[in-house]
């Protein structure tokens, strides 16, 4: 079980502020219901290790299963209510230190807590009267058909004026609005994340030779990630060898490493709830052959050309249509294009090598929340945001239309990004990433 006290970067008071936003953002007469992760079951008997709801985690801090949290702005007997385990010496004996109602007023800055297991009792009799409930329905079914049941608890008294909120709002938009702008606080944790991820890529580059197994580099990262804090990678690692690079999600990881292929590594630590994303492509011999090389290139301008757009003031798609233009060009260059740059751009040409996006938000979440778009628009850059840049090309091995020598390769390069006051911080640099400093990281 995960320490009984919040995360030290993040103090009470930003966790109090955070809902205090929040509430601040409540239409008026309101009531707010978010339940926090419950224990999750790998095999019979066997638990996952827990991990907090994301948006739960960011509101509390409060990391034990079963949890609810319940906002009531203006409520005269205290606004903030934490449903949450009791202690029971058998519980804990078996699961480690359960904080319980009365010591989570205290630890986490609750006005008042209960046991959940009195939930059923309690919260219809808050909910009554209140006009709206903000809540993220289609988030977790069970707790829907509990939210639904409270309701239809209510009776309707229209003398009394007692009735069930006639309003049922997202409360995601809300939250996740917040949660798109980090802290200091959460940017000091997002460059340890990064950090450690570092490290481990290039341990990886350290040990990588022709023969090893791909499951060698995760277990590798895991190592670094767990041996420097990181409680956990933020996904399952990708380390694809030769073709297996150009399986978006590949995470098999069973195969050995040729002599003469490249390595695709996608693997981020996570440290203290906040992701990190990083992707590096290896020869895993340690010298790129000039195919190869010719590729890298083109994703490593279209990368750069990529985070140079990353500013305020500049909208989510530029990044990624400096990425387009500039693989469309190299591709034009090498061959495995014809026409007009722009033209091919307009129609697409490149989507049979370059198939996703550019990025995503990154946080407590690796695709983190917040919108893309705003009214239709692409949302435009302002400080505090954090996304990944990470293009990438992919030539599969049955891509008949391209030269045989360029097949089954696949090539990413992924970095975290903050956007600052006048331009980006790359939370991921130092990482070897032109050609000359993974060769040469690599003979050391
Ligand atoms: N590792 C998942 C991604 O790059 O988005
Ligand atoms: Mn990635
Ligand atoms: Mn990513």
């Amino acid at each position: 079980m995960k320490s009984m006290k919040p995360s030290s970067k993040i103090g009470l008071s930003e966790f109090d502020g955070r809902r205090r936003e929040l509430m601040a953002l409540m239409e008026p007469d309101s009531i707010a219901v978010l339940p926090g992760s419950q224990v999750q079951y790998r095999t019979q008997g066997v638990q996952y290790r827990f991990r907090q709801d994301s948006d739960f985690h960011y509101l509390t801090g409060f990391d034990e299963p079963g949890a609810v949290l319940v906002l009531i702005p203006e409520r005269e007997y205290g606004e903030v209510i934490l449903f949450c385990r009791e202690r029971e010496d058998d519980l804990e004996r078996w699961h480690g230190s359960v904080t319980g109602p009365e010591r989570a007023m205290q630890l986490y800055g609750m006005d008042d807590a209960f046991p959940v297991e009195d939930i059923d009792d309690i919260l219809p009799g808050l909910i009554e009267g209140r006009a709206r409930l903000y809540y993220a329905m289609g988030t977790y079914s069970d707790f829907d058909s509990r939210v639904i049941s409270w309701l239809n608890s209510i009776p309707r008294n229209n003398r009394s004026g007692i009735e069930p909120p006639g309003e049922l709002i997202q409360l995601g938009p809300f939250l996740h609005e917040l949660r798109l702008f980090k802290s200091g606080g959460e940017i000091d944790i997002l460059r340890t994340a990064a950090e450690i991820s570092a490290k481990a890529h290039m341990e990886v580059m350290n040990l990588l030779s022709p023969g090893m197994m791909e499951y060698e580099l995760e277990a590798a990262l895991l190592y670094q990630f767990t041996l420097n804090g990181a409680g956990s990678a933020a996904y399952p690692s990708i380390v694809g060898g030769g073709a297996n690079a150009c399986v978006y999600h590949y995470i098999d990881n069973n195969q050995t490493l040729v002599d003469g292929d490249l390595v695709l590594i996608d693997a981020g630590s996570e440290y203290e709830y906040y992701a990190s994303d990083v992707t590096r492509t290896l020869p895993v011999n340690g010298q790129f052959n000039p195919v190869q090389a010719s590729l890298y290139k083109i994703v490593l301008n279209a990368q750069l050309a990529a985070i140079h757009q990353v500013k305020p003031g500049n909208h989510w798609n530029q990044p990624h249509e400096a990425a387009v233009y500039e693989i469309t060009r190299g591709l034009v260059e090498l061959g495995l294009l014809e026409g007009n740059v722009q033209r091919l751009v307009e129609n697409g040409a490149y989507k049979p090598f370059y198939m996703h996006r550019t990025g995503h938000w990154l946080g407590l979440d690796v695709h983190d929340v917040g919108e893309y778009r705003i009214d239709g628009e692409w949302r435009v850059f302002e400080q505090g945001m954090v996304c990944s840049i990470e293009p990438g090309i992919y030539i599969p091995e049955n891509a008949e239309h391209v030269p045989v020598e360029f097949r089954g390769i696949g090539i990413r390069i992924e970095d975290n990004v903050l956007i600052t006051g006048n331009g980006n911080s790359v939370l991921t640099a130092g990482i070897p990433k032109t050609i000359e400093e993974i060769e040469q990281a690599m003979a050391l």
